[in-house]
Order: structure tokens, then sequence, then C-alpha cells
């Protein structure tokens, strides 16, 4: 019989504690034991990019990452990123621009998106592509992704700008 490891972490702000063999995945603890079922798995190797979900604020590969390791930790899926409300801009620029059609890489996308645009500013469009360079997309040819990420970065750009406009008013 395999042994367990009992580990406690928080995922999508909720508390939780579960029995793990030491060798399942992160991502395969968030599909099949939590129903997380937002973040996809592809090549298992830290290849596509499907996998992404943030592991104490930072993106990593839920293929490459063990659940034992994640002990103690803070995990959000795309599931949480997207109920905080903090991507809908950049969901509705992806749905505006059409910048996803089976929609298998999109959850990686925007995490691998939202990682580059808190940095804040306006990337440029290769600075966009090379963010994107481990994020596999089989079919929009990547333009249109790089358009709706260009296109939140102006958008939120704007705002921070307006706000301290608005700060010396
Ligand atoms: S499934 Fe993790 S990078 Fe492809
Ligand atoms: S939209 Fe199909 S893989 Fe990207």
């Amino acid at each position: 019989m395999n042994k367990q490891v009992p580990i406690s972490l928080t995922v999508n702000d909720e508390q939780v504690t579960l029995l793990v063999e030491p060798r399942l995945s992160l991502i395969d603890m968030l599909r099949h034991h939590l129903h997380l079922t937002g973040s996809h798995v592809g090549c298992e190797m830290g290849a596509c990019g499907a996998c992404l979900v943030l592991l104490d604020g930072k993106v990593v590969h839920g293929c490459l990452t063990l659940a034992v390791q994640t002990s103690g930790c803070t995990v959000q899926t795309i599931e949480g990123l997207s109920g905080s409300g903090d991507i809908a801009d950049l969901q509705a620029a992806f749905h505006q621009r059409n910048a996803l059609q089976c929609g298998y890489c999109t959850p990686g996308m925007l995490m691998t998106a939202q990682e580059l645009l808190r940095k804040g500013g306006v990337p440029s469009r290769e600075d966009i592509r090379d963010a994107l360079s481990g994020n596999y997309c089989r079919c929009t040819g990547y333009e249109a992704i790089v358009d709706a990420i260009e296109t939140t970065a102006r958008q939120r750009a704007a705002l921070v700008q307006a706000m301290a406009g608005a700060d010396y008013e």
C-alpha cells in the first residue's frame, strides 16, 4: 500500500487538509482531489504552460511541483484568480480580441499575462512574446493573445495615470 502524507494548505482562500501520495503532482491534486479543473494538463514536463498556478504569489508549473511541497503554502488557481475579479479586464480583452479558440491554453496564458502585467507599465510586444515563450497555443497563432495583453496593459497604465492625476486635484 502506498504511504499517504498529510498536507495542509490554502487554496483559493480556503484551508484544505488532505492525505496525498508523495509522488502526486500539484496539478493532479488540484484537478482530481479538489476538483479544480480550470488548470489543464498538457505535456507534464514543464514545456506547455497549461498547468500554471500561483504558489505563494509566484507562477509555477503544477506538473513539476509535488503536492507535498505545497504544505503550508497558498495556492491560487485560475478559478481563484478569476473569482477575485483581478483579471476581469484581461479576460474581457481575450474575449473581445478572440484570443482563444479551443481554450485549452487560456488559463495558463492568463496566469502568465497577469504575472507580466503586475510589473506595471506597458511591455513591448517583444516582451509579451518573450513572457509567453513557455505557453503553447496550438490554435491562435499568438497574435490575438499578444494584442489582448497589450490592450490590457495600456488600459491599466491609463487607469494608474488617471488615478495619479486625480490625487493632485
Ligand atoms: S502540463 Fe505542465 S507545463 Fe505542460
Ligand atoms: S486556444 Fe487552443 S491551444 Fe490555445
